[in-house]
């Protein structure tokens, strides 16, 4: 059955260059629509540059040119990148187009009708020069927890604190540089509170447990229980100054970014279809049959599972069969850094001559379906695309093709090799449907896993006959024609296999084989008799790490002392959705502490306690704290009142009590760090409330002298992030 499928990757921001973070979802998607249109669907491939918002108003600006001029630079630049990569949108659009307003004022519309949008004044940061309201991105100030200077309005970059622009102390606009005062304005909300919201989500995720398990998990940690509401109203407006679309009937209020960007996703469809003379609304109506997909970060998952389904299904719009998330990019397990040269546009890797096929297989041969961080560590990707491309799949063509040109006259043998090539090569044409399973999961690691163990057969194969030594013996020309025969046959298998991932390599492979574009039911089947091949062309280079040295020279910024930092600071590149600014819908759900486990049979710590995920333990928020006062407590036995200081300033301090009175005496411990549990729910004790606790090791019955309060290496500052 052919099915129709819509599938978008999410809208990059028109203001900065694309990275290699990005094209882990761009090439993530593109191998995945290329697989469904191999399997013969009907498969539409939709993006756009996401072009509206304050950052963009500001840089086209300084640059002295308008905001359309920028955009429409960037979009040539967006689109060299991507097709660089072989990145083959179906379309590739702008948010800033008719069609983009008619459907955000149309959604707008029906939203409104259905009692979903509220008005309501809310009061923020305005920059009297500038005569604007300020994004959190551009208030700067002192963190509010650490002290640190120059630190964003929504989040310290020194200490890792989140908090609102008005707790920085000594605030600034990064624009102008003046002191921001606080002014009310209306501003537009949509009701995600609203019972009908509620009650369409919880129903909507749960169905026919169409989500990743992790994506799952977060979903119904954000909804919380079935009696709570904890879904809050979103912000769908800016005031004027604002690159954007006015909403109508109000003045000077535009559309913020969720009611704008991800409409882009419809706005790319529609301008596509009035191209191809498609029906829009068998993809977007209500009662549509066709399925719809994005992929997306993990951190715009709230907005595309939460925000953007209840907005679609209550404007009257068909909502997403699935929304696919992964996780962050790192290099050499760390992030993205200018400094260590690990900050890779698109355009320098392409421009230092890299294959772009390399990086497609390197991130194909990692994502496998998850929200895990997938890291590109440099040597691993020159060892893995130089033995498993090269020299496992290149090279079974390279071995035959010269044979099967200098003695058999460019031709295959002329008998049927179809019961010889399955004895000698058995799974080869049967691992099609497995292979594509996987493709079809998104877990091309394991598709590519299948492939290479394929290839391996393969070369075993070579091995085994040694062409190279048929070709020196009399008499052996038929058996050598027959191995050359197998091997570009099983060549050809393998590039179907692999074509969703190397499409550009594939292309050349059909024409060396001398066959149309390959589809995936052409693996049913092997190449007819005296099938004649045209000369081999060395298909892929290997990667010489000189190659990446130099990649990463040409990506590091110069560590010479920059000058006294200006008062102004340089505009940020991106809009303020940042993960960090997404935490605040995160809030970790702590259990209540449970009694550690008696009698294990352990080596002295009692039983091991079942294994957990990342996730899991990440929920734990766990800081350096300093014991700022220790008191014995009248009338407990086990019991020490520490008074902790974490970072939170204003002389704050935590009160924990901690049952370590045994091991130590309360006056050695004043001024002392170590670390607590900052997350876990205040219990209310006979002596007062403990508001965390204090981490300490002992054995499994927790008896004296075993008592051992944990400490950081020194360094170590109250209010760190332990992890
Ligand atoms: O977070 C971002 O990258 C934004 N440009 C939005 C992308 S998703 C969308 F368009 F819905
Ligand atoms: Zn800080």
């Amino acid at each position: 059955m052919t099915r129709k499928i819509l599938v978008t990757s999410a809208l990059p921001y028109a203001n900065g260059a694309i990275h290699l973070g990005h094209l882990v979802e761009y090439i993530q998607t593109d191998i995945w629509t290329r697989f469904q249109k191999m399997r013969g669907h009907e498969c539409w491939y939709v993006c756009a540059d996401d072009t509206h918002g304050t950052p963009i108003m500001l840089r086209a600006e300084k640059e002295g040119i308008t905001p359309e001029q920028l955009i429409a630079r960037v979009h040539e630049e967006h689109s060299r990148d991507f097709a660089g990569f072989h990145v083959a949108f179906d379309n590739y659009y702008t948010t800033h187009s008719e069609e983009t307003r008619h459907y955000s004022e149309d959604i707008f519309g029906k939203l409104k009708a259905a009692g979903l949008i509220e008005i309501r004044s809310i009061e923020q940061y305005y920059d009297p020069v500038k005569q604007m309201f300020l994004p959190d991105r551009f208030i700067k100030g002192e963190c509010p927890k650490c002290g640190a200077k120059d630190q964003y309005g929504d989040a310290c970059e020194s200490c890792g604190a989140a908090y609102a622009p008005t707790d920085l102390k000594n605030p600034y606009s990064a624009v102008s540089g003046a002191e921001p005062v606080l002014k009310s304005s209306d501003h537009y909300f949509f009701r995600l509170s609203d019972p009908r919201c509620q009650a369409f989500l919880r129903e909507w995720t749960q169905r026919g447990g169409r989500l990743q398990s992790e994506a799952a998990n977060k979903l119904q940690e954000w909804l919380g229980a079935p009696d709570e509401n904890k879904l809050t109203d979103w912000d769908i407006s800016r005031d004027a100054p604002y690159f954007g679309f006015e909403i109508p009937g109000a003045p000077g209020k535009f559309f913020y970014v969720w009611l704008d960007a991800p409409i882009g996703y419809m706005g790319s469809f529609k301008n596509f279809c009035t191209k191809k003379g498609l029906d829009f609304d068998e993809f977007w109506g209500k009662d549509s049959k066709a399925e719809l997909y994005h992929f997306i970060g993990k951190d715009i998952l709230y907005f595309h599972a939460l925000f953007w389904p209840a907005e679609l299904e209550h404007a009257g719009y068909r909502t997403p069969t699935n929304v696919f998330a992964h996780g962050f990019l790192t290099v050499d397990g760390a992030k993205m850094s200018k400094s260590r040269g690990t900050f890779i546009t698109a355009e320098s890797y392409l421009t230092q001559g890299l294959n772009p096929e390399w990086l497609r297989y390197y991130f194909a041969a990692k994502l496998n379906g998850s929200m895990e961080d997938l890291d590109l560590s440099l040597e691993d990707f020159t060892q893995r695309v130089n033995s498993d491309l090269i020299g496992k799949y290149i090279n079974i063509a390279s071995r035959a093709a010269g044979f099967i040109a200098k003695r058999f006259d460019g031709k295959l043998q002329r008998e049927h090799v179809i019961a010889r090539f399955r004895a000698e090569l058995p799974g080869l044409l049967e691992a099609a449907d497995e292979i594509a399973g996987h493709y079809e999961m998104r877990d091309y690691a394991r598709g590519l896993r299948s492939v290479m163990a394929l290839a391996d057969r393969v070369n075993q194969y070579v091995d085994r006959n040694q062409p190279w030594q048929l070709a020196k013996q009399e008499g052996q020309d038929a058996k050598l024609h027959e191995v050359c025969t197998l091997l570009i046959n099983a060549f050809r298998l393998l590039t179907i296999y692999l074509k969703p991932v190397l499409p550009k390599l594939a292309q050349r492979a059909e024409e060396f084989l001398n066959v149309a574009p390959l589809h995936w039911r052409d693996a049913e089947y092997l190449l007819p008799p005296a099938h004649p091949i045209n000369p081999y062309e060395h298909l892929m280079q290997r990667i010489d790490v000189k190659q990446i040295d130099a990649l990463i020279a040409a990506n590091r910024e110069s560590l010479e002392p920059t000058a006294a930092p200006a008062a102004v600071s340089p505009a940020p590149t991106s809009e303020p959705h940042s993960p960090q600014r997404h935490a605040q819908h995160q809030q970790a759900i702590i259990p209540p502490p449970q009694p550690s486990p008696a009698g294990g049979e352990g080596v002295s710590g009692g039983a091991f306690a079942p294994v957990i995920g990342i996730d899991d333990f990440s929920k734990v928020d766990l800081r350096i704290a300093r014991i700022v006062d220790a008191q014995h407590v009248a009338g407990a036995d086990k019991l020490i009142r520490l008074s902790l200081d974490i970072g939170e300033g204003d002389g704050k301090t935590r009160t924990v009590f901690a049952g370590i009175k045994a091991a130590y005496d309360p006056a050695t411990l004043v001024g002392r760090l170590t670390v607590m549990v900052a997350n876990l729910a205040p219990r209310k004790m006979k002596f007062g409330l403990s508001e965390g606790m204090v981490l300490a090791a002992s054995d499994a019955d927790g008896k004296s002298p075993g008592i051992f309060l944990l400490s950081p290496d020194s360094g170590a500052q109250p209010g760190m992030r332990v992890k």
